[in-house]
Formats: structure tokens, sequence, C-alpha cells
């Protein structure tokens, strides 16, 4: 991204921004022009609305996203470090990939795919840890117009299993195992039982990353390597029409299955670019790292596509914050001289209750730019982030967004825009929020709360849920007409910053990661003794949110910890440990209202010990279990 396209004080960006609402296809097809590399220019900028939801960018123009990603670096900057790789031991080495070398990389990879059978438009099953393969793999699928789904490896077999049904893929990339700190994981098993349940899986391609003797079923399972090094590193770009599908991703929805987020192409690279450049303020020798996992959107965008449209140096860390010690992260950013770093709440929060020594060890002089992503932060990790890491000389970005969005939506710009803690601050240019209350009206002017919504398309915008459209449609376009609602709540201060205030449906962010209610309440109640359940989230001092359950049982327990073990495993094998129950309170009944449906509302100020506030319960249809749950809260 051109220089000129950076913002670089605040009357520039209130210029921008009016220019970008004034005039948003104008807006957006400078940017698109100026910045990449199209085989052939789009014929229309942008067409669709919220109302027929079938939102076009760019349609006309011919691209690959890795000729944008790499080949386009590769005359000027080809020794460039592209991907720094920070492997789990420290004590194994540092990799650093130039870009000619991913490019070879990513070339050979492709090759690899369509020898297998792989063709535009299939869908490709990622299910790796953080290693250098998973952004190769990613590339690879793009570079042959193959549509990637990543998988998060700390996912169970079943939740892998729905996901690779949901969207037919037909080959799985994964490896023998993972390192996690001081574990080691398995991959290849959990991939082998979820096969059990997947008919469209053709081929697995196997990573060796741990060295594990593992299942190789034949015809079906075959190592990467031996592959990789008889392929040629020469691939051709699939041109990809502007609209066709990049990749898919999926989200907890409030309700049902995961959602298979659709990004495309065109306007998922401009955008992603764009914010990387201008939130990150991202210069030409900076080295950024954002401590993600590639199996989420923040992965794929700020650790993959954005900062590599951006030909920028992006770090990779395969392992976790606590490993050796707490002093992990601080000791990456001394040395690699990290100049952005990007993380979450809940890893800070994490970090900062433990002792400063291991922060302090480490010099931390080369940072510019600290960013949050993922759920709100709360000023004591805002204040812990400033002062310790930032030294009170790196602005914090707080940014918000979403699956959804492809990329930062809400945010401060570093050294533009002043910045208040717990405020997201600032739309991005080309991004119109409104705050909408509950009678469909949109709250003009300041200080004013209620449900944000977005009032016209951006490029980044998710096209579609694969497979179901017209679920896209009642999520986002139905509750307001003409909007995308984003499910979150949010209030405009007096100088008109955003400040987030949560979910307003029943996605529950737990340590950053989306929870919906619904999915793991049929997975407790799949325990043979459970008659109903119902999961609310808490304020937990580092996750953010914990769950807590509430559960009635079909004949009563002797043995209330087994039962709560037993439920714990149900979830952490039919969705993955992150949606473990934090409390679990076995109860005779839970509340209704009349026609039958669990007041959730009741149950969340109960678990949040605010129960001199409940409000009335007396038009419930058993008030009296209000008073037995209160009495018997854990
Ligand atoms: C929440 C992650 C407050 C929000 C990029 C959103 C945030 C959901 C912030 C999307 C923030 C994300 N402040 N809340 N800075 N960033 N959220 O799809 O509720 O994993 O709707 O995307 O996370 O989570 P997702």
């Amino acid at each position: 991204m051109h220089e000129n396209f950076q913002i670089k004080n605040l009357e520039e960006y209130f210029k921008i921004y009016r220019k970008s609402v004034e005039y948003p296809n104008a807006f957006w097809e400078e940017i698109a022009e100026k910045n990449f590399v199209w085989r052939e220019k789009w014929k229309t900028i942008m067409s669709g609305d919220f109302e027929s939801t079938n939102i076009k960018w760019f349609e006309g123009a011919k691209l690959n996203i890795t000729e944008n990603c790499i080949d386009r670096h590769l005359d000027k900057q080809g020794d460039k470090t592209a991907i720094i790789f920070e492997p789990n031991n420290p004590d194994e080495k540092t990799e650093h990939i130039s870009y000619n070398n991913l490019s070879k990389r990513v070339n050979k990879f492709a090759n690899i795919l369509k020898q297998k059978g792989i063709k535009k438009g299939d869908r490709v099953c990622i299910y790796l840890p953080m290693i250098p393969e998973l952004a190769i793999s990613v590339l690879a699928c793009a570079r042959i117009g193959a549509i990637h789904s990543v998988v998060f490896a700390g996912f169970s077999s079943q939740a892998l299993s729905t996901r690779i049904n949901d969207s037919k893929c037909k080959l799985i990339i994964t490896s023998d195992g993972s390192y996690r700190g001081r574990k080691t994981i398995n991959l290849k098993e959990i991939v082998d039982e979820a096969l059990n349940d997947c008919s469209c899986i053709e081929k697995v391609l196997v990573v060796n990353r741990i060295n594990a003797k593992i299942n190789m079923e034949s015809g079906r399972d075959e190592w990467v390597e031996p592959l990789l090094n008889k392929a040629s590193d020469i691939c051709e770009p699939e041109i990809m029409e502007a609209e066709d599908p990049l990749f898919i991703l999926y989200t907890s929805g409030s309700t049902g299955k995961p959602k298979g987020m659709v990004h495309s192409t065109a306007g998922y690279m401009v955008y992603t670019a764009y914010t990387f450049k201008n939130i990150f303020q991202y210069n030409e020798n900076d080295i950024y790292w954002c401590t993600a996992d590639i199996g989420w959107i923040t992965g794929h965008s700020y650790i993959v596509y954005g900062p590599l449209a951006n030909g920028a140096t992006t770090v990779m860390f395969e392992g976790v914050p606590n490993y050796p010690d707490y002093g992990r992260f601080w000791e990456i950013i001394e040395k690699n001289k990290i100049t952005q770093f990007y993380t979450a709440p809940t890893a800070i929060r994490a970090l900062a209750k433990e002792n400063l020594k291991f922060v302090e060890k480490h010099d931390l002089s080369s940072l510019k730019v600290l960013g949050s992503v993922g759920e709100p932060i709360n000023e004591e990790a805002w204040n812990w982030y400033n002062e310790n890491i930032g030294k009170k000389n790196s602005p914090i970005v707080d940014t918000w967004w979403q699956t959804e969005t492809g990329g930062i939506m809400i945010s401060p710009i570093p050294y533009v825009t002043p910045t208040i803690p717990t405020f997201a601050t600032l739309p991005l240019p080309g991004i119109q929020p409104a705050i909408m209350n509950s009678n469909q009206e949109e709250l003009q002017g300041n200080q004013v709360e209620g449900s944000l919504c977005i009032k016209y398309p951006w490029p980044g915008i998710a096209r579609t849920i694969w497979g179901d459209h017209n679920r896209y449609k009642q999520t986002y376009f139905s509750t307001f007409k003409d909007m995308y609602f984003t499910g979150d709540g949010a209030k405009r201060n007096e100088v008109g910053y955003y400040r987030l205030t949560g979910r307003v449906d029943d996605v529950i962010i737990v340590s950053g990661h989306n929870l919906g209610t619904a999915p793991i309440e049929d997975a407790i109640n799949e325990h043979p003794n459970v008659a109903e359940s119902a999961i609310v989230g808490f304020p937990h001092k580092i996750k953010g949110n914990a769950l807590y359950g509430y559960i009635t049982l079909k004949n009563t327990t002797n043995n209330e910890d087994l039962l709560r073990n037993e439920i714990n495993q149900i979830i952490t094998e039919q969705i993955g440990p992150i949606a473990k129950l934090d409390k679990i309170q076995f109860t005779i009944g839970l509340p209704k209202t009349r026609s039958g449906k669990i007041m959730r509302r009741i149950l969340r100020k109960i678990a949040s010990n605010e129960i001199s506030d409940l409000g009335d319960v007396s038009t419930l249809l058993n008030p009296e279990i209000v008073d037995e749950i209160i009495k018997r809260r854990i």
C-alpha cells in the first residue's frame, strides 16, 4: 500500500472520512486502482445493498491474491523476510522465510494440491498448528483458486468433521502433531477420528512436525515432504474473478451449527491491505507480530493477507505465552525487535497478573504500536499494557471487528487518533456505523447507546454463509432494515467515540473466542442424565467472560463432581476445551416465561452475582425457582 494512503494526522483522517462517506465508491476505487496488480480492471465498483444482500465489489476485475501478496514483491524485495517463524521451543532455531523462499514453497505446495486433483472452487480443509506450512498452504490454495477452510487446531474431532462436511472439503492438510508449551498433541489422531464421519475427504496431506509414529491410511494419506521435494516451484496463478470465494471461516452463531462465513477475493484483499497499513502504521522496515492463530479471522487478515499484501515482515509464533515462562512474548519482542505487537485482552490480563520481572528483563524499546482485539479491553488491562509494555510511548489500538467484517472496522489510528481506555474510538474511512434503538430508529448525535449496525457496504464484508444464504440474510440483515447488524451493543460518547459494550445476542466471548450458547447446551443435553440446560456468561478476571451452566437432571446424583467432569468431557469432545464450563449448578428447575422460554436475563444476573437487581420475576411461570437457584448458586 502506497505511503500516500497512510493517514498521518487527525485533520487528514476527518477529511478522508468525510470523502469516504460522501463518495464511498470513488474512495475505494482509488485505493484499489493505485495499490494492487489486476489482470483486468473492474466494470462496476460496487453493486447490491443490504436489502437484497447480494453485495459485490470490483465486479468484472480479475486477479490472483497471491500475485499481490508474493509475486509483485519479488523484484524489489525478494530477499526481504516475509515470515519469521518462532517455534514453540525457544531452543529451536527461528526461521526467516524470504519472499523468494515463500514464493517457491507456496508454488510447490500449490502444485501438490493440483496433483491431488484439487481445482478452482474445490474446498480444502487446513487443520495445522502455527507452523510455516499453515500460511503456505493457505496461500497455495489461493494460488490455484481452491477455497481454504482453516479449522483452528484446538477444535475437537467432532467440531472438525462438522466443518469439513458442511463445506464438503475434498482434501485436508494436517500434521502428525503439534507442540504447545510442554504438551504435544497428536493432531493426526484427531483427524482420523473426524474422518470416520466425513465421506467427502479423498486425500489427507500430512506435514511432519513432531516425528510421531502415526497411522497412514494407504491410498488416502501422504506425507507432504517427499511430495514437496519432487514438486516444481513454478505454478502459474489461477486467474480469479473479483467475487470468487477466497475462503470459508467458521464462526459460532447464537443458535445452530457454526456459520461458514465466505469471503471474496478482491474486496477482502483491498480491505485487509488498507486497514493493515493504517491501523499499524506499517513502514518498510518494521517487524510486525500478531499473536493470534491463523485458525481465526485475525490470523487470516492480519498475519497472512494484510501484511503480505503490504510486503511486510510478519511473525508466526507456534507456542504459548507461558512457555518456557511468562516472559516468552517479551523475549520474542526483544529478539526480533518487534515494532507492532497485536494481541488479545485475555493474554494481557493473564500476563499482567504475573511478576513484572518477566517484562522488565527484556528490552521492549523497538515497539511503536500496541494492538488489542477480540473482546473489550478493560481499563486495568489497558493501563497495564500502556505502562509496562508500551512504557507510555506506544499508542494502543483497540480494534473492533468480526469474522464477518473481514477486517478492522472501528479503531484508533496510532499517532493520529487520541486514545481513551475502553474506547475503540472512530470508524475507519469507508465504515458508516449506526447506533439503533429497539424501535428500529437510528440514534443521532452523541451520548447514545444501542445496537451497533453498519449502514453502507464495505469491501471486506462476508458475502454469504456457505450453503445457507437465507441464514445470512436472517442473521445480519433482518433485525434492522437496510443495515448490517453486528450483534454487538455500543455507546457513542460526547466526542463521538465508540465504546463496545458486549454482545446483545446469545454469543459469549470467552478468552476472545466466540461461543454460541445453543451448541454447548446441545452437547450437554446429550448426557443421559441431563434433562435441560442453560448456559450464560459471567465476568471473569482473565477470560473476560466464563461460562456458567444451570442444569436440571433426570435423576438426582450423589456425585455431583463426577457428573460435572462428565459434562465438561462431552463439551470437550464435541466442541473443544475452550467451551468448558467454569461453574455448573444443578437445579430442580429453570426460570421460564409463560410461553416456556428460559429467562436467561435472570440467570445471567445470578451468575454475575447481581441478585439485588433481578427486576420483576412475578410474571414467570415458576417464580419460586429463582430463590432456590440463588440459594444454591456457586
Ligand atoms: C468482539 C474477532 C470489544 C465483538 C476479530 C465481536 C470486540 C466479536 C473487539 C467478533 C473489541 C472483537 N472490543 N469487542 N476491540 N473486537 N470484539 O468473529 O463482540 O472472533 O462481535 O472476530 O468479538 O469476534 P470474531
